[in-house]
């Protein structure tokens, strides 16, 4: 597996880039803005394609290079799912839930605490554990929703039932350290000494850290990634209302681009073809569209890689339903369970 651990000296962030093997589908975990050209230099050098890029969390001590990275190489924007994950990000996954990144697996596993929309992300024997975990250390739970309690329970019993030999790769570290194991945390971080819920919270409300120096800054630029549904709809985007008047009168062909777990966990619209996002323009490539009299209407989650798909297959018989499936259903139109 070709595995980089980039790092920021500014605010101490790890980011991690990780393929299976050159030439192969890649992801970025917790890009930080600055950066964004040392990262697409490694992708180069290594003939990787970015299809993924993922926060752990909305940050508050740097800008993400989230949307950076997608506007630049089309790949999905990703977040575990929270409050407000959908207008950040393109796609949001679940506790518990499986995606691909080319052969590669992840797991995102919900670990609030930190923040309330914490998620760290198991990859075989590494988990990337955002702020949940650090060296010697776990991340503070004093803004941003964060509550001791529900770290204490994300600590214990989720990131600690993992295997000793887990090797833990955080968001954050301030002394050069750059790895660990579940198993040396067990053991020797302090914070995880405690003997009861109660203590650590006593423990995590006895801190008194100041706020990071940017976070006034920082937190609403990192709420504001997604893409707006003004903009969406600039590219042959139309909502649910268009959609349902296209669909009653002219012959149209649904595209779903979502990936099978999000199928699964939200149904999908009647009659519609599934066609991976990745899959799209190959798909197009051989439709002879000028000889062809349907219309298609490509959806995905929130309308984000529809947009993306639109910019780049720029057709005017190919539309896009801006604000994806959450507005389908939030219409209170009917979707089919699989
Ligand atoms: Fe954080």
């Amino acid at each position: 597996m070709l595995f980089r651990q980039f790092f920021d000296t500014t605010s101490s962030t790890y980011t991690y880039l990780i393929a299976n093997k050159k030439g192969a589908e890649a992801c970025i975990i917790d890009p930080v803005l600055e950066h964004i050209e040392n990262y697409l230099k490694a992708i180069k050098d290594l003939d990787l394609k970015l299809v993924k890029v993922i926060d752990t969390h909305v940050h508050a001590d740097h800008v993400s290079g989230i949307s950076k990275l997608r506007d630049k190489t089309q790949c999905i924007a990703c977040m575990g799912k929270s409050q407000n994950a959908s207008e950040i990000v393109s796609m949001e996954v679940s506790d518990n839930e499986k995606f691909k990144v080319g052969d590669l697996e992840l797991r995102a596993l919900f670990t609030p605490g930190h923040t309330d929309d914490s998620y760290c992300f198991l990859l075989n024997n590494k988990i990337f554990t955002g702020d949940t975990l650090l060296i010697g250390g776990t991340g503070r739970t004093d803004f941003q929703n964060g509550n001791a309690e529900d770290q204490y329970n994300s600590l214990f019993n989720v990131v600690l039932k993992l295997d000793d030999s887990v090797l833990v790769y955080p968001a954050h570290d301030y002394k050069g350290e750059t790895v660990t194991t579940i198993g040396f945390e067990r053991k020797t971080n302090p914070r995880l000494q405690v003997k009861s819920k109660q203590e650590y919270v006593d423990l995590m409300s006895s801190l008194n850290l100041p706020n990071p120096k940017l976070m006034d800054i920082v937190v609403p630029k990192n709420r504001k990634h997604g893409v707006p549904l003004e903009i969406q709809m600039q590219f042959n985007g139309i909502n649910v209302q268009q959609l349902k008047t296209m669909m009653n009168q002219k012959k149209v062909k649904l595209i779903d681009v979502r990936e099978d777990f999000e199928i699964q966990r939200d149904g999908l619209i009647e009659k519609s073809i599934q066609v991976p996002y990745t899959q799209i323009e190959n798909f197009f490539q051989n439709i002879e569209l000028s000889q062809s009299t349907d219309q298609f209407v490509l959806y995905c989650h929130s309308g984000q890689r529809t947009y993306l798909a639109l910019q780049k297959l720029k057709n005017s018989n190919i539309y896009h339903l801006a604000g994806g499936i959450l507005n389908w259903i939030e219409a209170g139109e009917s979707v089919r369970r699989t």
